[in-house]
């Protein structure tokens, strides 16, 4: 089974942009709350501390599913493979579960840096691989390139935010998508809409919006620093949202409200 797909994996915690005792506690709150996978980058700058966060927590190795990602800096024969022995020495593991390409690269040659995770893999590095931001027409492409299947491309995805192409793409290839920017760094909150159908169950607004993802078949990627916020994102198992209130959701997404848009650093690509 897909590693994001299973039970305690469904709702990932994010540690983007957390550094220091603020990252560290948040991540003790996460695991004492139940979150069991964790998201971190090259690029974020907080391996280490997030491998020291999670080895700090008494939770067994085994039990938890690390994800990091490549800086497209390293997508080079040169350096891609020492980057991720310099990421496992920092979270201090033999090995991630999952490893991502954070960005396709700024050529569009998805080809060559897809060929070095596969070797990644291939050398245990890493127990499953995946991108991060690619289209829906990399998502097509990378499927003839590599032949490790690649578990996810994890990609903005909130009800501001129409991902329909996306969503057929992962259908379609059999690459699964997973969030970020689940609430759209708190954009969601301008929308009555979300603490309106709270109300019939008895949930926040937060709840909602993260269970209309879930329900969209999507794992969750959720960063919070307050405990309280850490919890209640981590509560959505226990209601599902009906038909006519996921297609209320999903009239939403004809907002068009992106946080990450092209051009904001090299390699956002031309979004479908
Ligand atoms: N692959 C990529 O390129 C990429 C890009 C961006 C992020 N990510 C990953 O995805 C994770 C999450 O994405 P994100 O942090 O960019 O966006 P996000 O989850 O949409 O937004 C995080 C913000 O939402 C607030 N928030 C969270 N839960 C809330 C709640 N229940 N009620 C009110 N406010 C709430 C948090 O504020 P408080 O702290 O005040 O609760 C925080 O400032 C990151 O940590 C990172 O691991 C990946």
């Amino acid at each position: 089974m897909n590693i994001y797909f299973q039970k305690s994996f469904q709702r990932g915690f994010g540690t983007y942009p957390l550094k220091g005792s603020e990252l560290q506690d948040a991540v003790h709150t996460a695991i004492a709350v139940g979150y069991r996978a964790f998201d971190t980058a090259q690029m974020y700058g907080n391996e280490a501390e997030t491998g020291e966060a999670l080895a700090s927590s008494g939770v067994a190795r085994d039990d938890l599913c690390i994800t990091t990602k490549i800086d497209p800096d390293n997508y080079t024969a040169e350096k891609f493979l020492p980057s991720v022995e310099a990421s496992l020495r920092a979270i201090k593991v033999d090995r991630v579960d999952v490893l991502l390409l954070h960005w396709p690269p700024a050529d569009g040659d998805i080809a060559p840096a897809l060929r070095l995770m596969q070797t990644a893999h291939d050398k245990g590095l890493a127990g499953a691989i995946g991108v991060s931001n690619y289209t829906a027409g990399m998502m097509r492409e990378a499927r003839t390139i590599v032949d490790v299947p690649l578990v996810t491309n994890q990609v903005e995805f909130h009800p501001l935010l129409d991902q329909s192409k996306l969503l057929a793409a992962a259908s379609e290839t059999g690459i699964p998508l997973s969030s970020y920017a689940s609430v759209a760094r708190g954009e969601v909150f301008k929308h009555g809409l979300f603490a309106e159908i709270g109300e019939a169950y008895g949930k926040s607004a937060a709840q909602i919006v993260l269970r209309w993802i879930l329900q969209k078949g999507v794992p969750l990627n959720t960063m919070s620093t307050k405990a309280a916020n850490i919890r209640s994102n981590f509560e959505i198992m226990d209601f599902t949202l009906s038909f006519v209130d996921m297609d209320r959701i999903d009239a939403l997404t004809a907002t068009g409200h992106r946080i990450i848009k092209t051009g904001m650093l090299p390699w956002v690509p031309e979004w479908d």
